[in-house]
Protein backbone atom coordinates (compact mmCIF):
# COMPACT_ATOMS: atom_id res chain seq x y z
CA UNK A 1 0.00 0.00 0.00
CA UNK A 2 1.51 3.48 -0.99
CA UNK A 3 1.16 6.49 1.59
CA UNK A 4 0.49 10.09 1.24
CA UNK A 5 3.18 12.90 2.19
CA UNK A 6 1.33 13.47 5.39
CA UNK A 7 2.13 9.70 6.22
CA UNK A 8 -1.60 8.31 6.31
CA UNK A 9 -2.20 5.12 3.89
CA UNK A 10 -3.20 5.77 -0.22
CA UNK A 11 -6.94 4.59 -0.70
CA UNK A 12 -7.74 3.33 -3.45
CA UNK A 13 -9.53 5.10 -6.32
CA UNK A 14 -11.36 2.29 -7.03
CA UNK A 15 -14.49 1.91 -4.74
CA UNK A 16 -16.26 -0.99 -4.12
CA UNK A 17 -19.75 -1.49 -6.83
CA UNK A 18 -22.04 -1.04 -3.89
CA UNK A 19 -20.63 2.26 -3.40
CA UNK A 20 -20.75 3.83 -6.86
CA UNK A 21 -22.62 6.61 -8.16
CA UNK A 22 -20.69 7.72 -10.85
CA UNK A 23 -22.51 7.23 -13.97
CA UNK A 24 -22.21 3.39 -15.36
CA UNK A 25 -24.98 1.32 -17.27
CA UNK A 26 -27.16 -0.64 -16.00
CA UNK A 27 -29.42 -3.32 -17.31
CA UNK A 28 -33.26 -3.54 -17.55
CA UNK A 29 -34.85 -6.30 -15.70
CA UNK A 30 -38.09 -5.64 -16.38
CA UNK A 31 -40.77 -3.33 -17.83
CA UNK A 32 -44.53 -3.05 -16.22
CA UNK A 33 -46.92 -0.80 -17.00
CA UNK A 34 -48.59 0.02 -13.63
CA UNK A 35 -51.48 2.46 -15.31
CA UNK A 36 -51.77 3.64 -19.23
CA UNK A 37 -48.97 6.37 -18.57
CA UNK A 38 -46.84 5.28 -16.05
CA UNK A 39 -44.38 2.11 -16.46
CA UNK A 40 -42.22 0.50 -13.88
CA UNK A 41 -38.36 -0.10 -14.92
CA UNK A 42 -37.03 -2.54 -13.27
CA UNK A 43 -32.81 -2.04 -13.08
CA UNK A 44 -29.85 -4.51 -12.42
CA UNK A 45 -26.16 -4.96 -12.27
CA UNK A 46 -25.48 -6.85 -15.37
CA UNK A 47 -23.16 -9.43 -13.41
CA UNK A 48 -26.05 -9.38 -10.61
CA UNK A 49 -24.25 -7.67 -7.57
CA UNK A 50 -25.77 -6.07 -5.19
CA UNK A 51 -26.10 -1.70 -6.15
CA UNK A 52 -25.69 0.97 -4.18
CA UNK A 53 -27.55 1.80 -0.73
CA UNK A 54 -29.90 4.71 -0.55
CA UNK A 55 -31.69 6.49 1.88
CA UNK A 56 -35.78 6.81 1.22
CA UNK A 57 -36.24 9.35 -0.92
CA UNK A 58 -33.60 9.31 -3.60
CA UNK A 59 -33.41 9.71 -6.94
CA UNK A 60 -31.01 8.37 -9.69
CA UNK A 61 -30.25 10.21 -13.00
CA UNK A 62 -30.85 8.41 -15.76
CA UNK A 63 -29.26 9.47 -19.86
CA UNK A 64 -32.86 9.19 -21.22
CA UNK A 65 -32.32 9.77 -25.03
CA UNK A 66 -30.74 13.50 -25.26
CA UNK A 67 -32.00 14.55 -21.97
CA UNK A 68 -30.47 13.70 -18.38
CA UNK A 69 -33.48 13.01 -15.91
CA UNK A 70 -34.31 12.49 -12.54
CA UNK A 71 -36.22 9.69 -11.29
CA UNK A 72 -37.08 8.25 -7.60
CA UNK A 73 -36.19 4.89 -6.44
CA UNK A 74 -39.07 3.13 -5.39
CA UNK A 75 -37.58 0.49 -2.96
CA UNK A 76 -36.60 1.28 0.87
CA UNK A 77 -32.85 1.64 -0.01
CA UNK A 78 -31.25 -1.51 2.02
CA UNK A 79 -28.47 -3.55 -0.04
CA UNK A 80 -30.44 -3.34 -3.36
CA UNK A 81 -30.08 -5.94 -5.96
CA UNK A 82 -32.23 -3.80 -8.42
CA UNK A 83 -33.49 -0.12 -8.25
CA UNK A 84 -37.37 0.83 -8.99
CA UNK A 85 -38.50 3.56 -10.96
CA UNK A 86 -41.90 4.36 -12.37
CA UNK A 87 -41.73 6.73 -15.03
CA UNK A 88 -44.84 9.22 -16.18
CA UNK A 89 -44.89 9.75 -19.92
CA UNK A 90 -45.24 13.18 -20.71
CA UNK A 91 -45.43 13.52 -24.68
CA UNK A 92 -43.49 16.12 -25.15
CA UNK A 93 -40.69 14.11 -27.43
CA UNK A 94 -38.31 14.20 -24.10
CA UNK A 95 -36.62 11.68 -21.73
CA UNK A 96 -39.74 10.25 -20.29
CA UNK A 97 -41.40 9.47 -23.59
CA UNK A 98 -37.85 8.47 -24.96
CA UNK A 99 -37.67 6.20 -21.52
CA UNK A 100 -41.35 4.37 -22.53
CA UNK A 101 -40.15 3.79 -26.50
CA UNK A 102 -36.97 2.64 -26.18
CA UNK A 103 -36.45 0.80 -22.86
CA UNK A 104 -36.98 -3.06 -23.18
CA UNK A 105 -35.81 -6.21 -20.81
CA UNK A 106 -32.09 -6.73 -21.54
CA UNK A 107 -31.16 -2.86 -22.66
CA UNK A 108 -28.51 -1.06 -21.07
CA UNK A 109 -29.02 2.68 -19.60
CA UNK A 110 -26.43 4.88 -18.26
CA UNK A 111 -27.48 5.53 -14.72
CA UNK A 112 -25.86 8.06 -12.23
CA UNK A 113 -26.52 8.05 -8.49
CA UNK A 114 -28.43 7.37 -6.11
CA UNK A 115 -28.25 10.85 -4.48
CA UNK A 116 -30.70 12.15 -1.64
CA UNK A 117 -31.91 15.18 -1.17
CA UNK A 118 -35.84 13.75 0.05
CA UNK A 119 -34.36 11.87 3.29
CA UNK A 120 -36.28 11.42 6.94
CA UNK A 121 -35.03 13.32 9.71
CA UNK A 122 -34.14 10.29 12.10
CA UNK A 123 -35.59 12.53 15.19
CA UNK A 124 -38.84 12.42 13.67
CA UNK A 125 -41.56 10.62 16.11
CA UNK A 126 -44.29 9.58 13.13
CA UNK A 127 -44.03 10.63 9.07
CA UNK A 128 -47.02 12.01 7.59
CA UNK A 129 -46.24 10.93 3.86
CA UNK A 130 -48.14 13.04 0.98
CA UNK A 131 -48.25 11.75 -2.54
CA UNK A 132 -50.38 12.60 -5.43
CA UNK A 133 -50.20 11.75 -8.65
CA UNK A 134 -46.46 10.74 -9.72
CA UNK A 135 -45.90 12.22 -6.36
CA UNK A 136 -46.20 8.62 -4.90
CA UNK A 137 -42.50 7.25 -6.07
CA UNK A 138 -40.72 8.78 -3.25
CA UNK A 139 -43.59 8.60 -0.88
CA UNK A 140 -43.36 4.97 -1.27
CA UNK A 141 -39.51 4.43 -0.77
CA UNK A 142 -40.27 6.50 2.59
CA UNK A 143 -43.27 4.26 3.28
CA UNK A 144 -41.35 1.36 2.40
CA UNK A 145 -38.27 1.84 4.90
CA UNK A 146 -40.63 2.59 7.72
CA UNK A 147 -42.83 -0.45 7.09
CA UNK A 148 -38.97 -1.97 7.40
CA UNK A 149 -37.94 -0.85 10.22
CA UNK A 150 -40.87 0.31 12.31
CA UNK A 151 -41.56 3.47 11.98
CA UNK A 152 -45.06 5.27 12.80
CA UNK A 153 -46.52 6.37 9.55
CA UNK A 154 -49.37 7.25 7.37
CA UNK A 155 -49.96 7.83 4.03
CA UNK A 156 -52.19 9.86 2.31
CA UNK A 157 -52.26 9.19 -1.25
CA UNK A 158 -54.58 11.73 -3.81
CA UNK A 159 -54.96 10.12 -7.33
CA UNK A 160 -57.31 10.77 -10.45
CA UNK A 161 -59.13 7.33 -11.14
CA UNK A 162 -57.89 4.32 -13.15
CA UNK A 163 -54.46 6.16 -12.71
CA UNK A 164 -52.89 5.24 -9.44
CA UNK A 165 -49.57 3.49 -9.57
CA UNK A 166 -48.28 1.46 -6.90
CA UNK A 167 -51.76 2.04 -4.82
CA UNK A 168 -51.47 -2.13 -4.86
CA UNK A 169 -48.24 -1.65 -2.78
CA UNK A 170 -49.73 0.70 -0.38
CA UNK A 171 -52.66 -1.11 0.75
CA UNK A 172 -50.46 -4.33 1.18
CA UNK A 173 -48.26 -2.26 3.47
CA UNK A 174 -51.59 -1.08 5.16
CA UNK A 175 -53.45 -4.10 5.05
CA UNK A 176 -50.09 -6.09 7.32
CA UNK A 177 -51.00 -3.46 9.63
CA UNK A 178 -47.33 -1.28 8.82
CA UNK A 179 -48.55 1.90 8.13
CA UNK A 180 -51.75 3.62 7.90
CA UNK A 181 -53.47 4.87 4.53
CA UNK A 182 -55.80 7.19 3.74
CA UNK A 183 -56.69 7.94 -0.07
CA UNK A 184 -58.35 10.76 -1.93
CA UNK A 185 -59.38 10.57 -5.25
CA UNK A 186 -59.57 14.16 -7.01
CA UNK A 187 -58.76 16.72 -6.18
CA UNK A 188 -61.21 18.60 -4.08
CA UNK A 189 -61.27 15.15 -1.70
CA UNK A 190 -57.72 15.30 -1.44
CA UNK A 191 -57.42 19.31 -0.05
CA UNK A 192 -60.05 18.24 2.57
CA UNK A 193 -58.22 15.02 3.40
CA UNK A 194 -55.12 17.06 3.67
CA UNK A 195 -56.72 19.77 5.57
CA UNK A 196 -58.18 17.14 8.52
CA UNK A 197 -54.89 15.15 8.57
CA UNK A 198 -52.63 17.86 8.96
CA UNK A 199 -54.50 19.21 11.81
CA UNK A 200 -54.66 15.92 13.71
CA UNK A 201 -51.05 14.64 14.39
CA UNK A 202 -49.13 14.17 16.96
CA UNK A 203 -45.61 16.65 17.72
CA UNK A 204 -42.63 15.81 16.59
CA UNK A 205 -44.39 14.24 13.74
CA UNK A 206 -42.35 15.29 10.49
CA UNK A 207 -44.53 15.44 7.08
CA UNK A 208 -43.59 14.81 3.80
CA UNK A 209 -44.59 15.12 0.32
CA UNK A 210 -44.42 15.17 -3.42
CA UNK A 211 -46.97 15.83 -6.48
CA UNK A 212 -47.77 18.70 -8.88
CA UNK A 213 -47.16 22.12 -7.98
CA UNK A 214 -51.09 23.27 -6.82
CA UNK A 215 -50.67 20.15 -4.00
CA UNK A 216 -47.65 20.84 -2.38
CA UNK A 217 -49.12 24.81 -2.66
CA UNK A 218 -52.12 23.63 -0.92
CA UNK A 219 -49.81 20.97 1.37
CA UNK A 220 -47.92 24.03 2.54
CA UNK A 221 -50.71 26.69 3.11
CA UNK A 222 -52.70 24.08 5.26
CA UNK A 223 -49.77 23.14 7.24
CA UNK A 224 -48.76 26.47 7.99
CA UNK A 225 -52.51 27.41 8.88
CA UNK A 226 -52.95 24.32 11.17
CA UNK A 227 -49.52 25.36 13.01
CA UNK A 228 -46.74 22.85 11.48
CA UNK A 229 -42.87 24.93 11.77
CA UNK A 230 -41.70 24.99 7.98
CA UNK A 231 -39.08 23.49 9.22
CA UNK A 232 -41.41 19.92 9.45
CA UNK A 233 -43.14 20.51 6.27
CA UNK A 234 -40.59 18.62 3.61
CA UNK A 235 -41.70 18.05 0.03
CA UNK A 236 -40.02 17.60 -3.35
CA UNK A 237 -40.45 18.89 -6.49
CA UNK A 238 -40.26 17.32 -10.01
CA UNK A 239 -41.36 19.93 -11.92
CA UNK A 240 -41.51 24.23 -10.83
CA UNK A 241 -43.83 27.09 -12.12
CA UNK A 242 -43.55 28.36 -14.99
CA UNK A 243 -41.39 32.25 -14.17
CA UNK A 244 -41.81 35.30 -16.12
CA UNK A 245 -38.79 35.87 -18.38
CA UNK A 246 -36.91 38.76 -16.39
CA UNK A 247 -34.57 41.51 -17.15
CA UNK A 248 -31.72 41.66 -18.86
CA UNK A 249 -28.44 41.42 -16.57
CA UNK A 250 -25.08 41.55 -16.79
CA UNK A 251 -22.66 38.97 -15.37
CA UNK A 252 -18.92 39.61 -15.22
CA UNK A 253 -16.40 35.94 -14.87
CA UNK A 254 -14.37 36.59 -11.89
CA UNK A 255 -11.37 34.69 -13.43
CA UNK A 256 -11.50 35.74 -17.35
CA UNK A 257 -12.96 39.54 -16.79
CA UNK A 258 -15.89 38.05 -19.62
CA UNK A 259 -18.69 39.98 -18.87
CA UNK A 260 -21.69 38.06 -20.21
CA UNK A 261 -25.32 39.87 -21.10
CA UNK A 262 -27.97 37.63 -20.38
CA UNK A 263 -31.34 38.72 -21.76
CA UNK A 264 -35.05 38.23 -20.85
CA UNK A 265 -36.08 35.04 -21.12
CA UNK A 266 -32.95 33.27 -21.31
CA UNK A 267 -31.13 31.51 -18.29
CA UNK A 268 -27.69 32.35 -17.17
CA UNK A 269 -26.91 28.80 -17.05
CA UNK A 270 -27.54 28.78 -21.08
CA UNK A 271 -25.38 31.80 -20.89
CA UNK A 272 -22.71 30.30 -18.91
CA UNK A 273 -22.95 27.02 -21.06
CA UNK A 274 -22.80 28.83 -24.54
CA UNK A 275 -19.73 30.89 -23.55
CA UNK A 276 -17.82 27.17 -23.03
CA UNK A 277 -18.23 26.96 -19.15
CA UNK A 278 -18.92 23.49 -18.00
CA UNK A 279 -21.43 23.51 -15.25
CA UNK A 280 -23.14 20.82 -13.90
CA UNK A 281 -26.75 20.97 -14.93
CA UNK A 282 -30.11 18.62 -14.27
CA UNK A 283 -33.79 19.78 -14.00
CA UNK A 284 -33.04 23.71 -15.41
CA UNK A 285 -36.24 24.54 -13.42
CA UNK A 286 -34.80 25.41 -10.03
CA UNK A 287 -35.81 22.20 -8.32
CA UNK A 288 -32.65 19.85 -8.26
CA UNK A 289 -29.77 22.44 -7.19
CA UNK A 290 -27.23 21.05 -9.19
CA UNK A 291 -26.09 24.18 -10.94
CA UNK A 292 -25.28 25.95 -8.17
CA UNK A 293 -22.68 28.34 -8.31
CA UNK A 294 -20.85 30.72 -6.05
CA UNK A 295 -21.37 34.04 -6.21
CA UNK A 296 -18.39 37.10 -5.00
CA UNK A 297 -20.99 40.10 -5.48
CA UNK A 298 -23.96 41.71 -6.89
CA UNK A 299 -27.58 41.09 -6.21
CA UNK A 300 -29.14 37.68 -6.92
CA UNK A 301 -33.04 37.65 -7.49
CA UNK A 302 -33.50 34.14 -5.95
CA UNK A 303 -36.16 32.28 -8.21
CA UNK A 304 -35.32 28.72 -7.36
CA UNK A 305 -37.47 26.33 -5.05
CA UNK A 306 -34.70 24.27 -3.40
CA UNK A 307 -32.06 27.13 -1.34
CA UNK A 308 -33.05 27.75 2.45
CA UNK A 309 -34.03 31.56 2.86
CA UNK A 310 -31.11 31.68 4.77
CA UNK A 311 -28.96 30.29 2.44
CA UNK A 312 -30.57 32.98 -0.08
CA UNK A 313 -29.86 35.73 2.75
CA UNK A 314 -26.35 35.27 2.41
CA UNK A 315 -26.26 36.24 -1.73
CA UNK A 316 -22.83 33.89 -2.19
CA UNK A 317 -24.44 31.44 -4.49
CA UNK A 318 -26.91 30.93 -6.94
CA UNK A 319 -28.83 28.44 -8.88
CA UNK A 320 -27.88 29.68 -12.83
CA UNK A 321 -30.76 27.73 -14.54
CA UNK A 322 -33.77 30.61 -13.32
CA UNK A 323 -31.90 33.02 -10.74
CA UNK A 324 -30.93 36.15 -12.13
CA UNK A 325 -29.86 39.77 -10.46
CA UNK A 326 -28.43 42.84 -11.40
CA UNK A 327 -24.20 43.21 -11.70
CA UNK A 328 -23.36 39.86 -10.27
CA UNK A 329 -19.56 38.49 -10.23
CA UNK A 330 -19.74 34.73 -10.17
CA UNK A 331 -17.09 32.56 -9.36
CA UNK A 332 -16.01 31.02 -12.23
C1 LIG B 1 -35.68 14.78 -7.86
C2 LIG B 1 -36.63 14.42 -8.97
C3 LIG B 1 -37.24 13.18 -8.98
C4 LIG B 1 -38.12 12.83 -10.01
N1 LIG B 1 -38.74 11.61 -9.97
C5 LIG B 1 -39.62 11.29 -10.95
C6 LIG B 1 -40.30 10.02 -10.92
O1 LIG B 1 -40.11 9.20 -10.01
N2 LIG B 1 -41.15 9.72 -11.94
C7 LIG B 1 -41.41 10.60 -12.96
O2 LIG B 1 -42.18 10.27 -13.86
N3 LIG B 1 -40.78 11.81 -13.00
C8 LIG B 1 -39.89 12.17 -12.03
N4 LIG B 1 -39.25 13.38 -12.09
C9 LIG B 1 -39.46 14.23 -13.27
C10 LIG B 1 -38.50 13.80 -14.38
O3 LIG B 1 -37.16 14.07 -14.01
C11 LIG B 1 -38.77 14.56 -15.70
O4 LIG B 1 -38.79 15.94 -15.45
C12 LIG B 1 -40.07 14.12 -16.34
O5 LIG B 1 -40.00 12.73 -16.63
C13 LIG B 1 -40.34 14.91 -17.62
O6 LIG B 1 -39.23 14.79 -18.44
P1 LIG B 1 -39.33 14.80 -20.04
O7 LIG B 1 -37.94 14.90 -20.54
O8 LIG B 1 -40.15 13.68 -20.54
O9 LIG B 1 -40.22 16.06 -20.25
P2 LIG B 1 -39.98 17.43 -21.04
O10 LIG B 1 -40.01 17.11 -22.50
O11 LIG B 1 -38.79 18.11 -20.46
O12 LIG B 1 -41.28 18.14 -20.59
C14 LIG B 1 -41.52 18.42 -19.22
C15 LIG B 1 -42.76 19.29 -19.12
O13 LIG B 1 -42.47 20.50 -19.84
C16 LIG B 1 -43.59 20.92 -20.56
N5 LIG B 1 -43.33 20.89 -22.02
C17 LIG B 1 -42.20 20.46 -22.63
N6 LIG B 1 -42.29 20.59 -23.95
C18 LIG B 1 -43.50 21.09 -24.20
C19 LIG B 1 -44.20 21.46 -25.38
N7 LIG B 1 -43.65 21.30 -26.59
N8 LIG B 1 -45.44 21.96 -25.25
C20 LIG B 1 -46.00 22.10 -24.04
N9 LIG B 1 -45.40 21.81 -22.88
C21 LIG B 1 -44.17 21.29 -22.97
C22 LIG B 1 -44.70 19.97 -20.19
O14 LIG B 1 -45.39 20.52 -19.07
C23 LIG B 1 -44.00 18.74 -19.77
O15 LIG B 1 -44.79 17.98 -18.91
C24 LIG B 1 -38.39 13.75 -11.07
C25 LIG B 1 -37.76 15.00 -11.06
C26 LIG B 1 -36.90 15.34 -10.03
C27 LIG B 1 -36.22 16.70 -10.05
S1 LIG C 1 -30.44 22.56 -13.00
FE1 LIG C 1 -31.78 21.96 -11.37
S2 LIG C 1 -31.78 23.72 -10.07
FE2 LIG C 1 -30.69 24.32 -11.83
Amino acid sequence: MSTMLDGSPRVSGHLHHSFETHPRQLVVLSVEPVTPEVTHFVLGDAAGRVLTSYEPGSHVVIQAGRKRNAYSLVGDGVNPRQYGISVLRHDTGGGSQWLHANLGVGSTVLVEGPRSMFSPDPTARKLLLVAAGIGVTPVLSHARAAARWGRAAEVIYIYRAGAAAHLDDLRTLAAEGRLDLFEAVEKEAGIELLRQRLRVQPLGTHAYACGPVDMLETYRREGLGAGWPSSRLHLERFEAPKQDPGREFRVKIASTGALLSVEPGVSLLQKLLDAGHNVANLCRQGVCSECKIPVRSGTVEHRDLVLSDEEKSTNTTMLCCVSRGTEIEVDL
